[in-house]
């Protein structure tokens, strides 16, 4: 099985800051870095650097050609990858001094695909393959459409919340990797609802669906039909979350393609997303599954 990521490639734009700016106020930054991210990106080179086979399908500009090199040096197929004339998806990235981030995303030539590109892509697919999206591409409804008819198992990380997210063909998903806002929301819930009553709403709302609740500090929660699971973080001083969401379902999506039990799964992708917040930045933080596998030794 391989994965079929149509996923955003972004320049990110990073500030270190002592606190984030507020309203009508400026700051200066402690430091500022330029590095490769994108939620499509991070996701794709988590995976291949997981041991998948991963394709990614995306478009960048020609500012962004060392996003394609690193991804081609992690071992991602980019042969599907096009270089149009606008510019690259980036980001402006504030983390302060706990790691946490705020970002701002400008969609780029992410937001490029066209149907017949889909299609393209689609060709070099095989039933059971795995297709991945998250939401910063355009046309949502025609992958998650396409890939189904091609019988695709799908998983979708709705990252950024869609505003059209009722019009989607949600019902085709099979994997639902969320944080707990996107759970609460996509349930329906208000953000302050338990985690085990989003689970059930969703459960009923998706029955024959995945759902991979990330919550943080607070480990992750597991829910397929009758089977719930749990994983607690490993724990480790966050220096930048950033990417951490996009390590974990990387890490998690590979180990499925290898068919381990769910709880090897949760296991390496928690301590994945643990070593990447143990980083700065998004795509540099990804661990080698190498080091995933070291640092499971010591617990
Ligand atoms: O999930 C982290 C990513 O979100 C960053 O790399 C940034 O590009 C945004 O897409």
């Amino acid at each position: 099985m391989k994965i079929i990521n149509f996923g955003s490639l972004n320049i990110d734009n990073v500030y270190n800051v002592q606190e984030f700016v507020k309203p009508g106020q400026t700051i200066f930054s402690n430091s500022f870095q330029i590095a490769a991210g994108g939620k499509g990106l991070n996701q794709s080179i988590a995976a291949a650097r997981a041991g998948a086979q991963v394709i990614h399908a995306g478009c960048i500009g020609s500012n962004g050609s060392f996003l394609a090199d690193l991804m081609q040096d992690a071992g991602v197929d980019i042969s599907h990858l096009l270089t149009l004339d606008a510019p690259t998806g980036h980001t402006v990235i504030e983390v302060n001094s706990s790691g946490q981030n705020r970002i701002i995303v400008h969609g780029g030539t992410n937001q490029m695909l066209t149907q017949d590109y889909l299609d393209a892509v689609l060709s070099k697919a095989a039933p059971g393959d795995l297709a991945l999206l998250q939401n910063e591409t355009n046309l949502i409804a025609s992958i998650l459409l396409k890939s189904h008819e091609k019988g695709l198992k799908i998983a979708f990380n709705p990252s950024p919340m869609p505003q059209d997210l009722a019009s989607l063909p949600l019902h085709l998903v099979d994997y639902f990797m969320v944080n707990e806002l996107e759970a609460a929301q996509l349930a329906n819930l208000p953000a302050d609802t338990p985690y085990e009553s989003i689970l059930d709403c969703l459960a009923e709302k998706y029955p024959h669906a995945a759902i991979i609740m990330t919550l943080g500090h607070n480990g992750v929660l597991f829910l397929r039909e009758n089977l719930r699971l749990s994983h607690p973080i490993f724990p480790v001083e966050a220096v930048d979350t950033t990417a951490a969401g996009d390590t974990f379902c990387g890490y998690f999506l590979a180990a499925l393609c290898r068919n381990v039990p769910i709880e090897t799964a949760l296991r390496e992708a928690s301590a994945a997303s643990a070593i990447a917040v143990s980083r700065p930045n998004a795509a540099p933080s990804i661990p080698l599954y190498e080091e995933v596998a070291y640092f499971l030794r010591s617990f």
